[in-house]
């Protein structure tokens, strides 16, 4: 095994977690550039089917369309620019219809109807689409990035991009969704989670399950780190028993079934794989101070259909260890608010948020 180090590096100064310029310098550089993960392809399971994603100014609706593709577009009218839509989530019956003056845009964003238009000789309802914003998914993932040139996913995924095969993610379904308001920045809820430094503290019984030393990581650099750790004894799960709660996924085997996985995939996503579901963090900006986390518990659809299925003891687990996790986040974000913080030193257990800072900060364009 590699050693861990930190480098010697120290934690980010507090203007990092606190000042709105910097907040608008990671919209610019990062969540308007980057690929975002913004959901699950079954959210919009039927042609109609939308859900909103909506980031500081903007406001996006993911759909499917008539030719079962999931789509993308700024909700945004190109009339007079009126937001279209306010429901987070709903079914359009076959159009998109502005509440204001009635322009209509079908599910694949053309220009279908403006009242009264015809009488202006210059317009040409093919000019007006919706503004598209590209999208992909990825086992099961909807992504999207409202880059004008976007890196394709494919590129910017290159290094995880078949790399969870065993787990068959693209068929497992939400058997539990979870939604938190943290009051703390985004980069914190990250950085937790990429040590267990403060495992034996903070969470007594996952320590029991996986003990924090025994890890290690098989991403170190990039925009996409963590690794496996190990269950200690019979354990074989994270759930408050530490038995599994599903029969195991896909095709995951040998040393797997003794695992659990934690990945980071900047910026947004936290992917936990465990013998028989995953979890999903997905990390929603709010302010330089708060954010918003949607966890989503996922399994089999055959094991959520069969009738003794009972997801609680995972479910249980991660309420516990999110609500420990996020109370550390709130003070974290209260102390690095304030004039006595400085930075300080990461052990060597922390190595990942030095990496997550680095790869950060030369997202940012700085060095990291
Ligand atoms: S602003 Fe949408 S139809 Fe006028
Ligand atoms: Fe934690």
């Amino acid at each position: 095994m590699i050693e861990r180090t930190a480098r010697g590096a120290k934690t980010l100064p507090g203007e990092y977690y606190t000042s709105e310029s910097i907040y608008e310098e990671e919209t610019e550089r990062i969540f308007t550039k980057r690929w975002l993960y913004v959901g699950r392809a079954s959210d919009v399971s039927e042609p109609g089917h939308y859900f909103l994603h909506n980031m500081d100014k903007e406001s996006i609706i993911l759909l499917k369309d008539e030719q079962h593709s999931i789509r993308a577009f700024f909700n945004v009218c190109r009339h007079r620019g009126t937001r279209l839509c306010t429901e987070a989530r709903g079914r359009f019956s076959q159009s998109i219809q502005c509440p204001y003056h009635a322009w209509t845009y079908s599910l694949d964003g053309r220009l279908i109807g403006a009242p009264n238009m015809h009488e202006v000789k210059t317009f040409n309802k093919e000019e007006y689409p919706l503004r598209d914003v590209a999208v992909a998914t990825w086992e099961g993932g909807v992504f999207m990035n409202l880059a004008e040139s976007p890196e394709p996913f494919e590129n910017a995924f290159a290094p995880i991009v078949n790399k969870y095969k065993q787990w068959h993610l693209s068929e497992l379904q939400v058997a539990h969704r979870r939604t938190y308001d943290v009051a703390a920045n985004w980069k914190l809820i990250l950085q937790n989670y990429s040590e267990c430094y403060h495992c034996p503290t903070l969470h007594p019984h996952l320590n029991r399950l996986t003990p924090y030393r025994d890890s290690s990581n098989d991403l170190e650099a990039g925009p996409f780190l963590g690794g496996p750790m190990r269950l200690s004894g019979n354990n074989e799960s994270m759930t408050m028993t530490g038995r599994s709660c599903a029969p195991t996924l896909g095709e995951v085997s040998g040393t797997d079934l003794k695992q659990v996985y934690y990945y980071v995939i900047f910026p947004n996503m936290l992917l936990s794989l465990h013998p028989d579901y995953v979890l999903v963090h997905q990390v929603q900006r709010q302010a330089p101070d708060r954010c918003r986390v949607v966890c989503d518990w996922l399994f089999h659809p055959e094991a959520i259909s069969h009738p003794d299925f009972d997801p609680g003891d995972a479910i249980e687990f991660w309420e516990l260890t999110n609500k420990q996790d996020w109370h550390v986040c709130e003070l974290s974000q209260q102390g690095v608010a304030s004039r006595a913080y400085t930075p300080g030193p990461y052990s060597d257990l922390e190595s990942m948020i030095a990496a997550f800072d680095r790869e950060y900060l030369s997202a940012l364009g700085m060095s990291g």
